[in-house]
């Protein structure tokens, strides 16, 4: 990043410059992964769909390809909109994605396949002569009916995919099967609706095992299988998923029954910024690897001026938790290849009330895992039984107010008189039978400019203090910090622009404003080499 684009990244992935939102038919094809995603070619700000295109070898350095697909005919004249990546048996790739057909954004969905299945990099793709493959019919309104997902083959050789909508106000994601995947039928009810939300976008379904972190194929379906169902919800952006069981015969998703798309307890890949996400299975390396939007948190004449806007999140291995009632996340062990100068520290006590400085990497391009020790769990706040909403706790309760037990974390993205700071941290309090932690990203003091957003992001975090050590690790990217808590069981990505906090001007610090000591038994930083990206 130079001096006048500070909020440019070293390791994210972005194109050059325009606009970008979602990740679009990520796959892996003769040891290629393949990135394309909603890209305006023409200017910073959202318009002129069509997808853009990028491969790498190891998902961290990317380089970029002609556009893959641009609006060119009836079926996608007004924008090529989200879809997803299928692997047919054989090994041949086909993109199934949303045209937006008119002013009005109707909507269709149609099939490409690759011109030329013999080059690795799938560079041209030829949309079928019969598209639209699917349209519209009563009772969906043909305005939101779009992102279908990758599609899955059942026991019985038919196929399936989801395309998300809203039908008598209800989000939806409607079921289609084909024995050709050409001829599409809908299935009368929906896999899974929800009165409770509103238009469902990017639906993502795919299974997860019960008995191991390795991800499995998007159509495995039998024993030591669990299915998540994940929808992107709008109002505010946040993709939210569920637990539970895939009822082939029934064509229908039956949610565990603490899993739930709403409510406090509604379990969310990220709580911060993150949408539009999907997932593929890397048949490489057996894993489920989740892409995802992060859009930025600056106003849009601030994008135009820049010249560019959104960024992808890393990518992130995902596997189901052992208790089966949430998934963890992880970023791609391949970004630790750009680690470099490891700075450690070992047994150091924080009092309360103290700042502790990690010097010696590059503040505003760095990787940072933190292990802390807390003693005094006797001491802990008790939780007023009213205090549900984590993200209603974080903001009251932001990095300055100080309890027995927190705040305490990392200072990241941050001046070197704080006037500016990003505060990721955690709080324990003493529940009902147990302690509980919740985990907070403050933005509120991220940037002196305060036409960006500067959110409170936060979760509760599902680790027991007693048990087990609380740890953090936070990927700091410029004007993006992506914060695992328990070791990704609780993640939060959130977008800062500091005017001080610039390049060799960020520093990083380790801190525990509460009123107890904590310690740190372990924490290592590294700088980030920067990645090479389109
Ligand atoms: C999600 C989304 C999708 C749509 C695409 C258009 O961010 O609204 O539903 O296909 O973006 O760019």
């Amino acid at each position: 990043a130079s001096t006048n684009q500070p909020y440019r990244t070293g390791f994210h992935f972005q194109p050059a410059k325009n606009w970008m939102n979602d990740p679009n038919g990520p796959m892996i094809y003769r040891g290629i992964y393949h990135l394309f995603y909603q890209y305006n070619p023409y200017a910073a700000v959202w318009g002129n769909i069509t997808w853009a295109h990028s491969t790498s070898t190891d998902l961290i350095n990317w380089t970029p390809h002609d556009i893959a697909l641009a609006p060119s005919a009836p079926f996608d004249s007004h924008g090529c909109y989200s879809g997803s990546a299928t692997i047919r048996p054989g090994g041949r790739p086909a993109i199934f994605y949303t045209g937006s057909i008119d002013s009005f954004t109707n909507q269709v969905q149609n099939l490409a396949v690759p011109k030329n299945y013999s080059d690795p990099y799938l560079r041209e793709w030829l949309k079928y002569t019969y598209n639209p493959l699917i349209s519209a019919t009563r009772p969906i309104d043909a305005t939101s009916f779009r992102d279908p997902s990758t599609a899955w083959l059942g026991p019985d050789k038919r196929w399936r995919m989801l395309i998300g909508s809203v039908i008598d106000n209800k989000g939806s994601a409607i079921l289609y099967t084909s024995k050709d995947f050409k001829h599409w039928i809908k299935v009368e009810q929906p896999f899974y609706s929800d009165a409770k939300t509103k238009m469902w976008e990017c639906p993502d379904f795919y299974p997860v095992s019960t008995v191991y972190q390795k991800g499995v194929d998007t159509s495995i379906y039998g024993p030591n299988i669990k299915h998540v169902l994940k929808t992107s919800l709008n109002e505010p952006q946040r993709d939210c998923y569920m637990i539970g069981t895939y009822d082939i015969g029934q064509n229908k998703f039956i949610p565990d029954p603490e899993s739930s798309l709403s409510g406090d307890s509604g379990l969310r890949y990220d709580y911060g910024k993150f949408y539009a996400s999907k997932s593929f299975f890397d048949s490489a390396k057996n894993r489920r690897i989740l892409w995802a939007w992060v859009p930025e948190s600056s106003s849009e004449e601030d994008n135009k001026k820049k010249g560019w806007a959104g960024l992808q999140a890393i990518p992130r291995s995902l596997w189901l938790e052992k208790s089966g009632k949430q998934l963890v996340q992880w970023p791609a062990v391949e970004i630790e290849s750009l680690r470099l100068n490891e700075v450690k520290l070992q047994n150091r006590f924080l009092q309360g009330g103290s700042v502790l400085e990690v010097s010696g990497i590059t503040a505003a391009q760095a990787d940072v895992e933190i292990l802390f020790d807390v003693i005094e769990l006797d001491r802990a706040e008790v939780l007023d039984p009213s205090w549900t909403n984590p993200q209603v706790l974080c903001s009251r309760k932001s990095a300055l107010v100080k309890s027995a037990l927190g705040p305490f974390g990392l200072l990241v993205l941050a001046s070197k008189g704080l006037e500016e700071q990003t505060a990721v941290f955690f709080r324990i309090f003493k529940g009902q039978d147990k302690h509980v932690v919740l985990m907070c990203s403050d933005q509120s003091r991220s940037s002196l400019d305060n036409t960006n957003d500067r959110p409170t992001y936060g979760a509760f975090l599902n680790v027991d203090p007693v048990q087990e050590r609380l740890s953090l690790r936070s990927l700091i990217d410029h004007s993006i910090v992506e914060s695992f808590g328990g070791g990704g069981k609780t993640c939060i990505t959130a977008r800062a622009y500091p005017t001080l906090a610039i390049d060799g001007d960020a520093h990083l610090y380790a801190f525990n404003y509460g009123i107890e000591g904590v310690s740190i038994s372990n924490l290592s930083a590294w700088s980030m080499k920067k990645a090479q990206i389109n």
